[in-house]
């Protein structure tokens, strides 16, 4: 593991599609895993699952599975066009790198699989009548902060590999397959997966990240209000 400092670390986790064929040690994976666990869910229920695919076989089924979901995907990107924050290259690049993911992605020495088992609600008829008449608010809440369970487990994730010095980052276009892929690896039917995490040895380099300035997206107590930091 490299002394990185937790800056140093988020400024420079590149989303890295190009990795190395080398194999990723265990423990390393384990003090990776170790770090998404450390992560918040909502009402520290902790209902996550990672699942490690080293299996060569496994992961070509799942390369095959995302380069299916990709196509998709790509019809989305192109009828969407560039945001007017990248310019050309950064749009061009990202698309290209993007694809090469598309073929490659059975390739990493690693996939990772975050995931979260269902926690369904109490149900209507438990709750007093005041709650009873907001039940499908409430489910409509739950559904919105879902993902917010697992996610922040995914970034500990990115920024534990960036100080193993290890490439990864958040796909999700195999959720567009999802199916296929629970089959694939025997997930059962009450998990989701969140993300598929390519892990690797990098062939490219680390950051700089670049991003849209604070002040275009930093608001001073009142939405509109111009932030000056
Ligand atoms: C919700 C989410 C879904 C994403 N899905 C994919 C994906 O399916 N495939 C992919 O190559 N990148 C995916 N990305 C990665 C983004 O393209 C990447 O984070 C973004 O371009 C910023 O890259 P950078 O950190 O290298 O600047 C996803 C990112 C997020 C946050």
């Amino acid at each position: 593991m490299t002394d990185i400092g937790l800056f140093d670390a988020i400024y420079s986790a590149r989303a890295l599609r190009r990795l190395k064929l080398d194999p990723v040690p265990d423990d390393v994976i384990a003090r990776i895993l170790d770090a998404a666990i450390r992560a918040p869910s909502a009402g520290n229920a902790q209902n996550w699952a990672f699942v490690v695919v080293r299996d060569a076989e496994l992961r070509r089924g799942l390369g095959a599975i995302y380069r299916k979901a990709s196509n998709i995907a790509s019809a989305m990107y192109q009828a969407r066009g560039r945001p007017d924050h990248l310019s050309e290259e950064q749009y061009r690049n990202l698309m290209s790198s993007g694809a090469y993911l598309w073929d490659h992605m059975g390739e990493a020495p690693v996939l990772l699989l975050p995931c979260l088992r269902e926690r369904p609600p109490p149900p209507r008829e438990l709750l007093p009548d005041a709650m009873q008449a907001i039940y499908a608010r409430e489910l409509a809440y739950t559904d919105r902060i879902r993902g917010a369970s697992i996610y922040p487990a995914v970034q500990n994730i990115i920024l534990a590999c960036r100080a193993f010095g290890l490439a990864t980052l958040i796909t999700t276009n195999h959720i567009r397959c999802e199916e296929e892929v629970k089959t694939l690896l025997g997930i059962p039917d009450d998990v989701s997966t969140f993300a598929l995490m390519p892990i690797g040895y990098p062939r490219g380099k680390f950051g700089p990240l670049a991003r849209r300035p604070v002040e275009d997206v930093a608001y001073a107590d009142r939405w509109g209000a111009a932030w000056r930091g």
